[in-house]
């Protein structure tokens, strides 16, 4: 109630031109603010723990890629109650992303358009900013992507040096292959090219030596089930330690009618619209694998019942993005509640 109607509305008016004005701000003042926040943590993080791919969490909600690309807000997060963050998605070469406007609303559909294209501050100033900050309060996942100007010929170099520089700071890496926003990528998730991604990937982590941590593949909504099929198999044979299932759609289906000219924006969809798809999806994963491979659920989680309904469908965590934008950390609270 707080967030919707003071906090939400003052955004929203921030942004009103720009949307990503407003996400700007409040990821600088949570920077800003996160470890004062730190008391906070006890109302909104309700304790729900559970232990996925050899991971403690905290707590099952976490808060999905994208949204802290560059790792600036750690403690922030935490305070809000997630379980944990995934930063990211970085690059290898540090990139602008595509030209602004790139981020819009659909309030009446609860929903985002986003064409950023992975504006990062590059790995290595990640790593760095990792390196500096010492631990951090819940797990952290990274998401690792391929950078613009590296052909898909070289692509597994790319998050080789990624994965090279990242490796000691995350709890687990999320391999991007299916961001609508960089021309080729979602390519890497066909049967050979994967294979050959993971593979260069485990290779790179067994040359770090240690402990192997985990390595998950988060995976478009628009797959066919027979694409999804092929990359299980692969998933299977590589090791892989569970699927992040789904990034944003191409589709515009459930649109509603007062979102329907900002509706035509080139980008990836998520939220509300995204809901159905994304639970079936896991919902296919998990009969697929029968449960064996770890799901975190992401997408068009908007309220409790959509969580509860994303864990239904076999999901052992879930992310939140767009739902957060429109629901506040009220609803990480909720849903924490909901499951205990
Ligand atoms: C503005 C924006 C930027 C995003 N950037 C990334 C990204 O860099 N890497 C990634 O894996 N997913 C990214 N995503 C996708 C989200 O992590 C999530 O998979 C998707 O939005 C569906 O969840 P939601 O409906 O809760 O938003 C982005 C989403 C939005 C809205």
């Amino acid at each position: 109630m707080f967030y919707s109607r003071l906090v939400r509305p003052v955004l929203f008016r921030v942004g009103a031109g720009d949307a990503e004005a407003a996400h700007e701000f409040t990821l600088h003042a949570l920077a800003r603010t996160g470890a004062a926040l730190a008391p906070l943590r006890r109302w909104f993080g309700v304790p729900t723990p559970r232990t996925v791919f050899g991971v403690r969490f905290p707590n099952l909600v976490g808060l999905a890629a994208g949204m802290d690309k560059n790792g600036i807000a750690l403690p922030g997060w935490a305070a809000l109650g997630f379980g944990h963050v995934e930063v990211g998605t970085v690059t290898w070469h540090p990139q602008p992303g595509n030209p602004r406007p790139r981020l819009y609303r659909l309030p009446a559909s609860k929903a985002l358009i986003n064409r950023m294209g992975f504006n990062n501050h590059g790995s290595q100033a990640l790593a760095d900013r990792l390196r500096a900050r010492g631990p951090v309060p819940v797990p952290l996942g990274i998401s690792i992507g391929k950078s613009k100007i590296t052909p898909v010929a070289d692509a597994v170099a790319d998050y080789r040096s990624s994965l090279r520089v990242l490796y000691p700071y995350g709890d687990y890496f999320a391999v991007n292959v299916s961001s609508p926003n960089t021309p080729g990528l979602r390519g890497l998730q066909d049967r050979a090219l994967l294979d050959d991604l993971l593979a260069g990937l485990s290779a790179e982590a067994a040359q770090l030596g240690g402990p192997a941590k985990p390595i998950l593949v988060k995976i478009a909504p628009d797959l066919t089930d027979h694409a999804i099929g092929e990359l299980l198999g692969v998933c299977a044979d590589q090791g892989v330690a569970g699927l992040i299932a789904t990034n944003t759609t191409l589709a515009r289906d459930g649109i509603a009618p007062g979102d329907a000219v900002t509706g035509r924006q080139a980008g990836g969809l998520s939220g509300r619209p995204l809901a159905a798809r994304a639970r079936a999806v896991v919902e296919f994963v998990h009969r697929e694998t029968a449960g064996a491979l770890p799901v975190i659920g992401v997408g068009g989680i908007g309220c409790v019942d959509d969580a509860l309904r994303m864990l239904d469908a076999g999901a052992s965590l879930v992310q939140l993005y767009t739902g957060f934008i429109y629901a506040g950390p009220g609803l990480v609270r909720s849903i924490g509640r909901a499951v205990r």
